[in-house]
């Protein structure tokens, strides 16, 4: 399973570049670092060598068509992040013609991740975590994804997204997301067990009895 990181923080993405396999923003992630967005993206593109998610603004298809192939432009590992919706997936198809990879964002259900993945999407990014707030489950439509797009074949990667802690990371690993994008915060909870530091103390103070 491949393990993105969810930020636009450059301090937060070179530290845990050793790790991660991509990277992830969007315009609240962005907007939080006061910088010019293309300037951001660059950036994180010179430090991870995988897949670094870019969203377009504009919500036509032409409009996301022309901010898509200037993003694509800064570095062949742009991955052009697009919102679910009918505009959207034109956007998709022409772009997909065009060899340039999107990533279908704020996908809640899974008939928008059967059409996401049929215009060509080469990621679909279904918001679990928002679908827990608003009183569903995020993993039911996960798994659902996961079956439809098994069921066809489609290329389609599933990125489970808006990830709020380190249980959501293992339900979509047994569910056999491709790819889970994670914020900081959790991804520094997967290293840690109670039982572990308990341990590591145990074995300190028993290595203090040894004849030095
Ligand atoms: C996904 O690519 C989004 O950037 C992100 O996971 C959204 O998460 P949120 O619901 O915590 O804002």
């Amino acid at each position: 399973m491949k393990i993105f990181i969810d930020t636009a923080n450059i301090d937060q993405i070179r530290e845990m570049a050793w790790l991660i396999d991509g990277v992830t923003t969007n315009p609240t992630l962005v907007a939080r670092e006061k910088r010019p967005f293309e300037e951001i993206v660059r950036e994180i593109c010179g430090i991870v060598s995988g897949p670094v998610s870019a969203e377009v603004t504009a919500l036509d298809a032409p409009g996301m068509i022309s901010q898509a192939r200037a993003l694509a432009g800064i570095h062949e590992n742009v991955v052009i992040k697009i919102p679910m919706t009918e505009a959207g997936m034109r956007a998709v198809t022409t772009l997909s013609q065009e060899g340039i990879r999107t990533n279908v964002t704020l996908v809640f259900s899974a008939p928008q991740a059967l059409i996401a993945a049929k215009c060509g999407a080469s990621f679909v990014s279904p918001f679990v975590g928002r679908i827990d707030d608003a009183g569903g489950s995020g993993m039911e439509v996960v798994s659902e994804i996961v079956e439809i797009y098994r069921n066809y074949g489609f290329a389609t990667e599933i990125i489970v997204a808006s990830v709020r802690h380190p249980r959501h990371v293992l339900e979509a690993a047994l569910l056999g997301a491709e790819i889970a994008t994670v914020p900081y915060a959790v991804l520094k909870k997967l290293f840690n067990h109670p039982l572990t530091d308990v341990g590591i103390d145990r074995f300190l103070k028993d290595w203090e009895q040894v004849p030095k």
